[in-house]
């Protein structure tokens, strides 16, 4: 990491650390090594969400591909492994290019590599950095016909509304308003389904959740010891969200680069929210940022949908 980046990091875990209710951001779990167990836990047969996402590309791709049109070039935000995005790749009519966009080095720089085999022509050019804040393309696609976001696995889930509604109005600032969006977004539904996707019998979701400590631990000098801490994920009826935390088992004290952190027991460290939206509640939000929910695909189901969004300003 580098150094700025290091400071950053540091304090906002001492932030956070230091609020009557702990907690860690997000965006703290993909190092190397979580986004690797992130990858695994997209394969657990409770986590739903990208079995049906994959699905619901591969059965519409061509009406997909049909609205997006020819020569588009394609941004993809959070990229990770790139696996959804080459199912849209294969469809489109003369891609312009596509730019992997990921805050994890290591997995941005390795998929971009292996994108590019499977797909010589396309100009594949990899930006490293937190998508959150606004994004500066590169020169190449300045003047590219048709600028689409491509932000699939409902990570938009993990962002509180008024975050939600930024993102999205920065991500209208780079597309343009002729740019589009595609988005997956995870539904609400019973309560069971949600719950044990992130409550995996395998222990995947809880070795993602403690990899933020061990993270801690490794980067900022810190002295968690992750038997001291259990993975726990409910589900928030009246806000629609799972939320994880980290709860203490007994009473302790953690040193994190020389500052000490007392933990009660049971205490927690919530380190994230997953909303869970309806078709109408997506709508509002991405109306509120100046999309418009221009077409929707959803499984039999009813689990997962993927939606495509045009600027409500549209010339
Ligand atoms: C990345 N994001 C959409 C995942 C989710 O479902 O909210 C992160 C995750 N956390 C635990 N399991 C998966």
């Amino acid at each position: 990491m580098e150094i700025l980046e290091a400071k950053t990091f540091l304090d906002d875990v001492i932030n956070g650390l230091s609020l009557t209710q702990k907690q860690l951001s997000p965006k703290y779990f993909y190092d190397e090594f979580g986004a690797e167990i992130f990858e695994r836990i997209c394969t657990t047969p409770e986590y739903y969400p990208t079995r049906t996402e994959t699905m619901i590309l591969k059965n519409n791709v061509a009406e997909i591909a049909q609205r997006i049109g020819p020569n588009a070039a394609l941004i993809e935000y959070g990229s990770g492994a790139l696996e959804k995005v080459k199912i849209i790749l294969d469809a489109l009519e003369n891609p312009n290019a596509l730019v992997p966009l990921d805050i994890s080095k290591e997995q941005l720089n390795m998929a971009a590599k292996k994108i590019k085999t499977e797909f010589p022509h396309l100009n594949v050019l990899p930006l490293t950095g937190d998508f959150t804040k606004l994004v500066k393309l590169p020169k190449e696609l300045l003047n590219a016909e048709k600028k689409v976001a491509f932000f699939p696995g409902s990570t938009i889930g993990n962002f509180e509304k008024e975050g939600a509604i930024d993102f999205l109005k920065s991500v209208r600032a780079t597309v343009g308003e002729n740019g589009l969006m595609l988005i997956g977004v995870d539904l609400q539904k019973d309560r069971d389904t949600i719950l044990k996707a992130y409550n995996d019998e395998a222990g995947v979701t809880a070795e993602f959740n403690k990899n933020i400590l061990m993270r801690i631990n490794r980067e900022l000098d810190g002295n968690f010891n992750l038997n001291d801490f259990k993975h726990i994920a409910t589900y928030n009826e009246a806000h629609h969200r799972v939320e994880m935390h980290l709860r203490s088992l007994t009473v302790q004290t953690v040193c994190i680069s020389g500052v000490n952190f007392h933990f009660d027991l049971h205490e927690t460290i919530h380190t994230e929210n997953c909303y869970k939206y309806t078709h109408e509640s997506f709508s509002r939000l991405v109306e509120a940022a100046g999309f418009l929910a221009a077409d929707t695909w959803t499984d039999s189901e009813g689990l997962f949908t993927v939606v495509l969004l045009t600027s409500k300003f549209r010339q």
